[in-house]
């Protein structure tokens, strides 16, 4: 698709919230933008801007008075920007919400959305070696200003950190046999390639080779970008972040971030009394629960989105006065 017709369609779609053409569509749309209860002269950010279509929603809600930034690590987002005075794109991974916002002069705001993992573009992009569908390098950056990538993991880690990281971002069911054979193999050969790394582990490949290569490649995925631990950074600045009665809303995709995100919203803190016997039980939650259970896709967002099968929605509120 040419520039001019890219750009054409970026105009065209500056206050609309329909999704962004082939790049994403955005998933729990409605539920996640009214959970923000949105005042129309505040201040939002959408911490995974990609294609855009949550951050149309936002501004759709926003008066001339209301601003919006927008993050996203990975440089292809910028080209979904809309043409809107409102909105700044900061490409930044949102472990750094606070700082980049205090560049910005903002030091608190009303809401905070983000609708976590990768973007349909960027699962499509062969070049960027998400997929296993394509041959490409091993790559799976999301920012690409990032040493790191999916090779390094495959070819230097050694053979325990592997299977953990199989184990438990990927759920694999014969992990540590797939931790061993990369090993062997790779004494012998470079996993250079998503092809080579898929023929090399041909045989012991269990189940539906699909679904065996999604979990894999889900835990490399999860570990190059460090999935979690940017996530768990993130939460921790939402209590200091938000205005007293501001929302947070995040739509998870996998079980590892939602029970994050639900130990949070519920507790105020990632550890628990029975891990940890010396953490201050007694301290103050900053945020309550909007709802107890979390918002599921409905059966018709399902059916026209598949990808949105697994999407969790939690939602919660800063208390007025602590
Ligand atoms: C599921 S997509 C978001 C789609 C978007 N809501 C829309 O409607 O088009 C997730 C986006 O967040 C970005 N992302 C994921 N983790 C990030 C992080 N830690 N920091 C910044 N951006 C991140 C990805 O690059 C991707 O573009």
């Amino acid at each position: 698709m040419g520039k001019k017709r890219d750009n054409e369609k970026r105009n065209d779609a500056k206050h609309s919230s329909e999704e962004q053409d082939g790049y994403h569509i955005p998933v729990l749309l409605k539920e996640s933008v009214d959970g923000l209860n949105i005042s129309p002269d505040g201040t939002y950010v959408d911490c995974t801007f990609g294609g855009g279509g949550h951050s149309r929603e936002i501004l759709s809600r926003l008066n001339e008075q209301g601003r919006l930034f927008a993050f996203d690590q990975d440089a292809a987002a910028k080209d979904n920007l809309p043409d809107d005075k409102r909105i700044e794109l900061i490409q930044q991974n949102f472990r750094h919400l606070q700082r980049f916002l205090r560049l910005a002069g903002v030091n608190a705001v009303d809401g905070v959305l983000a609708d976590l993992g990768v973007s349909s573009h960027q699962f499509d992009e062969a070049d960027r070696g998400f997929s296993t569908r394509f041959n490409a390098n091993l790559d799976m950056r999301m920012d690409q200003r990032q040493e790191l990538t999916a090779y390094d993991v495959v070819n230097t880690y050694s053979e325990s950190q592997l299977h953990k990281i199989f184990e438990q971002y990927g759920e694999v069911t014969n992990s540590k046999t797939l931790a061993k054979k990369i090993v062997e193999v790779r004494k012998l050969t470079s996993l250079k390639t998503i092809d080579a790394f898929k023929t090399a582990l041909r045989e012991i490949v269990k189940g539906n080779p699909h679904k065996y290569f999604a979990q894999v490649f889900q835990a490399l995925r999860i570990e190059v970008n460090d999935e979690l631990g940017a996530l768990k950074e993130m939460l921790q600045q939402i209590p200091t972040l938000l205005k007293p009665g501001g929302r947070v809303a995040i739509i998870t995709f996998h079980s590892l971030e939602d029970r994050l995100v639900k130990n949070f919203f519920r507790r105020g803190t990632f550890e628990t009394p029975d891990e940890n016997p010396f953490i201050n039980t007694t301290s103050v939650n900053e945020l309550i629960l909007v709802n107890k259970k979390p918002i599921l896709p409905s059966e018709d967002e399902q059916k026209k989105n598949p990808r949105s099968r697994s999407a969790k929605l939690r939602i919660a509120e800063k208390r007025m006065m602590v």
